[in-house]
């Protein structure tokens, strides 16, 4: 789905907040960013998530998939923490914060949200019932809680252990390149770099390949493994949903600030969405040279 300029920018101009030039030229540039990144084939057809949506994936590939996504989702970390550091403003590293020490078990703390009873504390961290909402501020820590360990439960099941998931060393060339490339752009020491490459993740997120991921697995697990859990995949499609939103008015904000470089972060963006088909490409061509072993 292309980017719309938001209504707001109007009541901007209407404020003399920016000017009627400025305006035009922020559309302008939402019109470059609908050409140059929306477009990019990871956005638009991501083959991957397409054919795994039919849930005709066996359990093989479902492992194999499940391993290439553990090394992602511990390798981010790494360049998540780079984001921290490499933040333009203190509260550029606490958002950066919020979504690493979210990713390593703080639970989001909701303030004036009654918090749900959890008579079994067996459960606290289970994605299946912490919030998506909220902040770290004041959350609560729970070693359950970290991403990796829902998926280390969903690796259970398939029969991998804690030593068969998560590491370099699992990792394909595609899945590494992928990785690498997010510390590289995303947790890149240029502002403008790393924001374009932010835009490009969260777009991608946004793009809706977390439901066909949900769809696929579902799928598998009706069709051979009841007690695989999908709350890892549930829990980042709900959080996504909300997100999506959020992300014109982002890049408005950005947009307008004085250090803002529209090359520098077209190309942190474009890049960063090459690393990301990457990542896919390899799941991909795995399926597929599996299918005529
Ligand atoms: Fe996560």
């Amino acid at each position: 789905m292309p980017l719309k300029v938001s209504d707001q920018i109007r009541t901007r101009v209407a404020s003399g907040e920016i000017t009627a030039a400025e305006a035009d030229r922020f559309g302008a540039f939402v019109a470059t960013c609908n050409r140059d990144l929306m477009t990019h084939p990871v956005i638009t057809n991501n083959r991957f998530c397409e054919w795994f949506a039919r849930g005709e994936a066996d359990r093989d590939i479902v492992r194999h998939f499940v391993v290439q996504f553990s090394v992602f989702s511990n390798l981010f970390l790494i360049a998540q923490l780079q984001k921290c550091i490499n933040a333009g403003s203190l509260e550029g590293m606490r958002a950066s914060k919020e979504i690493l020490a979210n990713e390593i078990g703080v639970i989001f703390n909701k303030p004036g949200a009654a918090s749900k009873a959890v008579s079994d504390t067996d459960r606290e961290g289970d994605p299946a019932i912490v919030s998506t909402e909220g902040t770290v501020d004041g959350g609560t820590f729970r070693f359950a809680a970290a991403h990796f360990e829902w998926l280390l439960r969903m690796g259970e099941v398939l029969d991998l252990g804690f030593n068969d998931m998560g590491k370099r060393r699992h990792g394909t060339p595609s899945t590494l390149f992928f990785c690498d490339q997010l510390s590289a752009i995303y947790g890149s020491d240029d502002p403008n770099t790393a924001e374009g490459a932010s835009f490009a993740v969260e777009n991608w997120a946004a793009a809706g390949f977390w439901k066909q991921l949900v769809a696929g697995l579902d799928a598998f697990k009706k069709r051979e493994c009841p007690q695989l859990p999908l709350a890892f995949f549930t829990w980042h499609d709900r959080i996504e949903e909300q997100h999506a939103g959020h992300v014109m008015d982002e890049l408005e904000e950005l947009y307008f600030t004085p250090d803002f470089d529209e090359a520098k972060f077209l190309d942190g963006g474009r890049r960063m969405l090459d690393g990301v088909q990457a990542f896919w490409t390899g799941l991909n061509e795995h399926r597929i040279a599996a299918a005529y072993s």
